[in-house]
């Protein structure tokens, strides 16, 4: 079970990165050609938004399935435990309340540009704080390059 929901997790960011980085573009070239808001870019905003949402879910589930583990106050000296307990946890939070902050702030606007502009800005902080978040197999510069395991 908590094999299964961690492949899930693991996987799942695939999904969302890749949304991230649609939603930035298409609201890019919104803002910047200055275009109507269309219907097809409040889908990809959306399921962007939906996306983080899922994600946040199964993370939380994940940390209470980890407790006393992975995720453990009392062994702030362990690099990967450290890791998971409050860097990951609070990194990702953060990315996702500002995604969904200028998501929800950006329906809104009746400024078509400012609103693209909102989804612009908004996504591509989340990107970033979830870019440096992410355990990468190589290892993760806040664990001093230690493998997570
Ligand atoms: C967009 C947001 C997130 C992304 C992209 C993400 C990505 C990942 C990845 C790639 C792993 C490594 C899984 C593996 O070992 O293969 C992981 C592990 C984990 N994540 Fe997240 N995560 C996100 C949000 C969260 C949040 C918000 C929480 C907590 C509330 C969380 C809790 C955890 C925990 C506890 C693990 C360790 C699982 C384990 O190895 O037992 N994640 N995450």
């Amino acid at each position: 079970m908590l094999n299964g929901l961690i492949h899930l997790h693991s996987g799942f960011r695939w999904i969302v990165l890749l949304l991230l980085i649609a939603a930035i573009v298409t609201a890019f070239k919104g803002w910047r050609s200055k275009k109507a808001y269309s219907g097809s870019d409040l889908k990809i905003h959306k399921f962007t938004f939906i996306s983080l949402h899922i994600q946040l879910l199964l993370g939380l589930i994940l940390y209470g399935m980890n407790w006393g583990k992975k995720v453990n106050f009392s062994a702030m000296s362990d690099k990967v435990t450290r890791f998971y307990t409050v860097e990951h946890f609070s990194m990702m939070l953060l990315a996702i309340i500002i995604a969904s902050v200028g998501y929800i702030v950006s329906k809104k606007k009746t400024d078509d540009t400012a609103r693209y502009k909102l989804v612009f800005f908004s996504y591509l902080v989340a990107l970033v704080l979830i870019l440096a978040a992410i355990p990468w197999p190589f290892g993760h510069w806040l664990a001093y390059g230690g493998k997570m395991g």
